[in-house]
């Protein structure tokens, strides 16, 4: 890692260091000006391509408020749509589907390509006057949505005129450079729901403050003090540990990254790509946390655990996998107690934002500043 890299706490005047207060994260309408300022308009994590592995699965989710459709087409091509018919609206999908050739809507049979071309709407000019092929594709086909990859990671973007998704993945691509992320294969996931603001969630993430007071099993291996704060402005913040020596049975028993630096072999990385995707990079998987706001109280936690080349897929290795995914279990448990106390202190306090330690909350004084400067931006009308 480059100096550059490293944020280097400045003298601050400690009554400045102040926090967003409680109401923003109990109250209904600051929900659901972040859910169209700071998620309609920016590059979001939304799946894995493992989610629609075979062309003709999709699958219907919800973002920013309005319903999307995540499906795989018959070329391989991951698309995502607006999911509402172009005729009078239904959605075209309500559960997952596999291996479908079409997209029927269940109203009055409109049949789209996979591409979201109309290829049939029956009985359009009249009983028994079809439009088919070109007459049909004439008609608006289904409202597609931005859509970018980064390896088995699903971004979409809803701004009317989104930056390039290159030029968001660019920083990150180049910090991750010496990793083959070719090689990732999906192996574990698990998912939580919990009850608290989706905030809370991250800003745990990003607090390593409270690893000896709240994570004395993880602390033993993953020490406070050997971590550092990691922050590229605009494009990612976190922290790393050059000295990451988990002792459980995974350790050393499942497949590394191909020719990693020796400085990388006992390096962890965890970082935010703000607003809501927690991505944590070690020597032998890539764990993605998605932190999905289910409501002002209440987000869902989809992690999942990539691992490294076919052969870390193989049975045998079945319960190393498990190993590696319960390091994550054993502290996340640990954390929603503490997530969820603050959800209903924050509920019933009055709580006015604290008083930030000027070395060990500068992530979450970074994150909250950037949830203040996305509010701020007028140009958050409702987008696509
Ligand atoms: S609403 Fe879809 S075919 Fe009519
Ligand atoms: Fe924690």
């Amino acid at each position: 890692m480059s100096d550059a890299m490293k944020v280097t706490p400045q003298p601050v005047d400690v009554s400045q260091m102040r926090g967003l207060s409680g109401a923003a994260y109990t109250d209904a309408d600051y929900f659901a000006r972040e859910q169209e300022a700071l998620f309609a308009r920016r590059w979001i994590c939304i799946g894995i391509v493992d989610d629609v592995p075979n062309p003709g699965d999709a699958k219907p989710f919800r973002h920013a408020g309005r319903d999307l459709l995540l499906l795989r087409d018959a070329h391989n091509n991951i698309r995502v749509h607006h999911n509402f018919c172009r005729h009078r609206g239904h959605p075209i999908l309500l559960e997952p589907a596999q291996g479908l050739k079409r997209l029927v809507c269940p109203y009055h049979a409109w049949a789209y390509d996979l591409d979201g071309t109309v290829r049939r709407a029956p009985h359009f000019d009249g009983a028994g006057q079809h439009r088919v092929d070109e007459g049909a594709a004439a008609l608006p086909g289904l409202k597609p949505v931005a859509t970018g990859l980064w390896h088995r990671l699903v971004f979409v973007n809803l701004a009317e005129q989104p930056e390039p998704f290159e030029t968001f993945i660019a920083p990150l691509k180049e910090r991750w450079g010496a990793y083959d992320f070719s090689q990732l294969r999906h192996g574990e996931e698990v998912v939580y729901e919990v009850d608290c603001n989706w905030k809370l969630a991250i800003e745990n993430f990003i607090d390593f403050y409270h690893l000896p007071a709240v994570h004395k099993g993880l602390n033993s291996y993953s020490a406070m003090h050997h971590h550092e704060f990691i922050r590229h402005d605009g494009a990612y913040f976190g922290q790393g540990n050059g000295s990451y020596a988990p002792q459980d049975a995974a350790a050393g028993n499942l497949p590394v990254f191909p020719d990693l630096p020796a400085n990388l072999t006992s390096r962890t990385e965890a970082l935010c790509l703000f607003p809501n995707l927690l991505i944590t990079i070690f020597n032998d998987n890539l764990r993605i946390i998605i932190i999905e706001p289910l409501g002002v109280g209440r987000c869902r936690e989809r992690v999942h655990l990539f691992f490294v080349g076919d052969d870390a897929l193989s049975p045998d290795l079945a319960e190393i996998r498990k190993t590696a995914l319960n390091r994550f279990q054993d502290f996340n448990d640990e954390d929603i107690g503490i997530i969820e106390a603050l959800q209903n202190a924050f509920t019933g306090t009055g709580f006015d934002g604290g008083c930030f330690s000027p070395y060990f909350d500068q992530n979450i004084d970074h994150f909250q500043s950037l949830i203040t400067a996305g509010m701020a931006d007028p140009a958050h009308e409702r987008s696509a």
